[in-house]
């Protein structure tokens, strides 16, 4: 029930369109009464008294009927659709909005292919419903309105005889429409399987296609989409079953009006053109009923739909701005990591008490093996996690007492995925500073060394990339996303194996950018390769989330342990 309001509530700035659909709806559905009442005026006039000029006049009565219906009928299907696509549209930006707004942890826990299901398939659901239950609401229920009146005006004793069964059809109708719910909610959640399987094989093809692994890949589609199928199909079993149980049940009562209604009027007590206008109403009936019937199931499908959508709108970001953040303007960039730890799930600590502090213009250097945390702890200065305890500094102020806003103006982060857009090169880069001139962009390329390829590029810096950077070199889309962090000048600069994917020659060179780029910056710089932070103030050593070393690069080879071992395996 809740559910339903809120769909309600989505629907409700677009009440002018769903007033006008209603006005247009009794339109429909007094012709429908009215075409069912006339046939007894008719069937008297016309056969009984034969009254020919009826006769000459019907036609066109009847085509008029007909085309104001089929007007009525046209504004109540457009202005009831639009007000659904509206809602729906509304649903779709606001689960889109909630969802980007959610922290990384959440992402972490959900595959990309089920979100994405929820906001693309499940809001259609959504939407099928809330335009059936609009149109059922108003149209069917107008016309079945106008027709129950013809049906009580022409024999009300015979109305409530054969309307005894509907009762009986209550019940058979809730406990299908609660099962076609439940079946619906797996299969939105099947579609999400299906959904997953495209988004991750159609991102890793590559792989797939390396490994000569397309087929299992289809075996798996197939399985998924046959375990979609298995769920539809007893969706629809219970839908197709939902009409036949209906007409079966009212059947009796159709039989009851037969035969009593037969015996009326060979008793004298209604005439033959009354009764033939009570069972012409009665006929008619049964089509808005059924479609009534109908909507409702469609409505029990959209609302399972809706939990699945209304699940992600709900979701509390876990990492949200303090209510009264402390001003943070551009930083001096001073980081401090005081007795953090940190894990992903209650048990392990992926980091252990760690306290660190970075001064102002210092590049600190974290080396260790992989899987040590060192990802971890710097995606703790841009509140990706929040520690589970300890605290981390920027300028003495708690990360959580600052707007994120302001946290994220004072860092740049080149991560190890080169993520770029499906954009121009030039917009790829002002990714991190959207106000920057054309001239900024190009200085911010130069020092990343980008210049030159970008310019050998069919349309220089408007060159359009393809949606993952497909049409770039590995090194080529390192060196785009340090002129994005080199353009959005932070105080704060984090590089996580920045310039991993480069050549030695253009390593070397993309260094000495970033070296300059460091000067009056804290810098923390993860790198396997050592040689790439000899020049580091200070080298600190993790290894499995502890602190094991810190020290400068001599005085770190003088101590012997960890990471002279390191440095001697790489330069022996
Ligand atoms: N999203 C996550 N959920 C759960 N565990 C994670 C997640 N990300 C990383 N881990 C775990 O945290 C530990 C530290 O990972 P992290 O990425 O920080 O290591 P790293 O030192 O950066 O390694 P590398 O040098 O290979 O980049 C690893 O054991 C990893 O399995
Ligand atoms: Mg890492």
């Amino acid at each position: 029930m809740d559910t339903f309001k809120r769909i309600i509530a989505y629907s409700k700035p677009h009440w002018w369109r769903i007033l006008i659909a209603a006005v247009a709806s009794i339109g429909v559905g007094s012709m429908d009464g009215a075409f069912a009442y006339l046939v007894e005026p008719i069937l008297k006039k016309i056969f009984a008294e034969k009254q020919l000029y009826i006769l000459t006049l019907l036609p066109f009565g009847v085509i008029l009927l007909f085309v104001f219906r089929g007007l009525c009928r046209y504004c109540n299907d457009y202005f009831v659709r639009t007000a659904g696509q509206l809602a729906i549209q509304k649903i779709r930006n606001d689960v889109y909005e909630r969802s980007m707004g959610l922290s990384l942890g959440f992402f972490n826990r959900q595959s990309t292919g089920g979100l994405m299901s929820r906001i693309l398939n499940d809001v259609n659901t959504m939407q099928d419903g809330v335009a059936s239950m609009i149109t059922g609401f108003f149209r069917d229920g107008f016309s079945a309105l106008s027709l129950l009146f013809v049906i009580f005006y022409r024999d009300w004793r015979l109305a409530i005889i054969s309307f005894l069964v509907i009762p009986a059809t209550v019940y058979p109708a809730q406990l299908i429409g609660k099962k076609i719910k439940k079946l619906a909610k797996i299969g939105q959640e099947k579609m999400g399987d299906i959904t997953s399987v495209l988004q991750e094989t159609f991102s890793g093809i590559k792989v797939i296609k390396a490994f000569a692994l397309e087929s299992r890949e289809v075996d798996k589609f197939r399985g998924r989409n046959l375990d979609f199928y298995t769920y539809v199909r007893k969706s629809i079993k219970y839908d197709s079953l939902s009409a036949p149980i209906m007409e079966t049940i009212t059947s009796f009562g159709v039989a009851a009006v037969i035969w009593i209604g037969g015996n009326s009027v060979i008793s004298g007590r209604i005439t033959t053109a009354e009764f033939f206008s009570f069972v012409t109403a009665m006929a008619l009936v049964y089509a808005p009923v059924k479609k009534l019937i109908n909507s409702y199931n469609v409505l029990q499908r959209a609302i399972g739909s809706a939990e699945r959508v209304f699940e992600v709108i709900d979701e509390k970001p876990d990492i949200v701005d303090p209510e009264n953040p402390k001003p943070l303007g551009r930083a001096v960039g001073e980081v401090r990591f005081d007795r953090v730890s940190f894990s992903f799930n209650e048990d392990d600590l992926i980091l252990n008490d760690i306290s660190l502090e970075a001064r102002k213009g210092e590049i600190i250097a974290l080396v260790g093996p992989s899987g040590g945390g060192k990802t971890t702890l710097v995606s703790l200065i841009t509140r990706f996690y929040d520690p589970k305890s300890g605290a981390v500094l920027i300028d003495g102020i708690d990360v959580r007492d600052l707007r994120l806003s302001d946290l994220l103006s004072n860092v740049a982060l080149v991560d190890q995925e080169t993520i770029l857009f499906n954009d121009t090169i030039a917009n790829n880069i002002r990714y991190g500073k959207t106000a920057a001139t054309s001239a900024e962009v190009q200085a911010a390329a130069r020092a990343a060394y980008a210049h030159d390829f970008i310019l050998e590029m069919p349309e220089g810096y408007e060159t359009n990339i393809g949606d993952r950077g497909v049409r770039l070199s590995g090194g080529q889309r390192q060196r785009l996303c340090i002129a994005r962090a080199i353009l959005k000048d932070a105080p704060v600069l984090i590089l996580d194996e920045a310039t991993s994917a480069l050549d030695t020659e253009s390593e070397q060179m993309v260094q000495e950018a970033l070296n300059n780029l460091m000067v009056n910056r804290t810098t923390f710089v993860i790198a396997h390769r050592l040689s790439t932070i000899l020049h580091a103030d200070r080298i600190v050593v993790i290894e499995a989330g502890r602190v094991v070393e810190s020290g400068t690069h001599a005085e770190l080879i003088a101590l012997d342990g960890l990471y002279s071992k390191l440095h001697e395996m790489q330069f022996k």
